[in-house]
């Protein structure tokens, strides 16, 4: 008595802790928590089909009670024999007619869906004017970061995509070396970046990822890629339109900015010195992307690095990280292409970091 008790005390915790656990998520990583119209939509889905499912097996659990009860050996005797149905087209109709609905009603929203969230024939669509009525972004995914690229902008960003709010924003995606795939869980996803085909799709921000803990919305790797997969995060920020053009043009606006090995700042020297062959920092340019290879930089653009958010995709964002990181960058991300630097001073080395976090175009 006293044992089954037990063991019902802990199925009762664990079922509050399920309930409990459900409650949780961070909006900024959640698909439980869509912000936008493609979330919305796939979590309807999720809802819809679990709910269809729970359905089912909810009948058959019951049908398979009541059975177990009312048709005890003990109940009815020995020799009782039960009434026979062979043959019955009442239930057969039945058991093939309430199957065939419940395919039809997950099968209809699924295609339906499916059409609506694969159609990108807007992409490339122009106003009377010839300008592009929907924004498009270039992702290259790379071992293991994340660039992004607005052709129609001339402008490049890695590590943080930068969108408007409620507009519609088409992605053409890409690998530069293994597979990878691009996702962002509360807003929607995920599609495979490939290295021989260019896969398309869209998303539509509908929530500021200002009001968000962190001010962006987290986004992932979900392809196994190799021994850093699972540090290969990104991050959203969504802007108003007007504030995305303010972005766009003070992006425009760094065309003509390099690191002067000459300069008097020792950090921009040194930056120039030893970062600058793989890291640019200016962010305006033709990005070269859909050309013959998706070669791209050979290392994230730093333009902004000092607005961003994280250091490497998922370190703290501070000089301590990034010094870190820069001594010994297979520690932190094993198998990524950035050799580590040992060979700075500690002078040199908080001049460098002083420079890298002072590249932000926002005031
Ligand atoms: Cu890239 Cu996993």
């Amino acid at each position: 008595m006293m044992k089954g008790f037990k063991k019902w005390r802990l199925f009762a915790l664990l079922t509050a802790l399920s309930i409990f656990l459900a409650g949780c998520g961070q909006q900024e990583l959640s698909t439980l928590l869509p912000a936008g119209e493609v979330a919305s939509d796939q979590f309807f889905l999720l809802l819809w089909s679990s709910g269809i499912m729970l359905f089912v097996i909810l009948v058959v659990v019951i049908i398979y009670v009541v059975a177990l009860i009312r048709f005890r050996r003990s109940k009815l005797g020995e020799d009782h024999i039960p009434e026979q149905v062979e043959g019955s087209s009442t239930l057969e109709l039945v058991w093939t007619v309430i199957p065939i609905l419940l395919v039809l009603l997950l099968a209809v929203p699924t295609v339906y869906y499916t059409y609506k969230l694969g159609n990108v024939s807007a992409m490339g669509e122009v106003d009377e004017d010839g300008n592009a009525e929907n924004l498009v972004v270039d992702v290259t995914a790379k071992l293991y970061w994340w660039e992004f690229d607005y052709p129609q902008l001339g402008v490049t960003t890695a590590q943080e995509l930068i969108v408007p709010l409620d507009e519609k924003v088409y992605f053409n995606l890409v690998a530069a070396d293994v597979k990878h795939s691009f996702w962002i869980p509360a807003v929607g996803g995920k599609l495979d970046n490939n290295v021989e085909n260019v896969n398309k799709f869209y998303l539509s921000f509908e929530k500021d990822s200002r009001d968000l803990d962190e001010g962006v919305f987290f986004g992932k790797c979900a392809e196994l890629c190799g021994p850093s997969h699972a540090l290969m995060d990104f991050k959203v920020k969504t802007l108003p339109r007007d504030e995305f053009d303010d972005w766009v043009l003070a992006m425009q606006d760094t065309e003509a900015v390099t690191a002067d090995a000459d300069s008097a700042d020792q950090g921009e020297a040194l930056f120039a010195e030893s970062c600058i062959a793989c890291h640019a920092v200016s962010g305006a340019g033709d990005p070269d992307y859909m050309g013959v290879e998706h070669a791209g930089a050979v290392g994230p653009n730093l333009t902004t690095f000092g607005d961003r958010n994280r250091v490497a995709g998922f370190m703290d964002h501070d000089e301590e990280s990034l010094k870190n990181w820069i001594e010994d960058t297979q520690k932190y991300k094993p198998g990524n292409l950035m050799p580590s630097f040992t060979d700075f001073t500690d002078e040199e080395m908080d001049a460098l970091t002083g420079y890298l976090m002072g590249l932000t175009i926002e005031e």
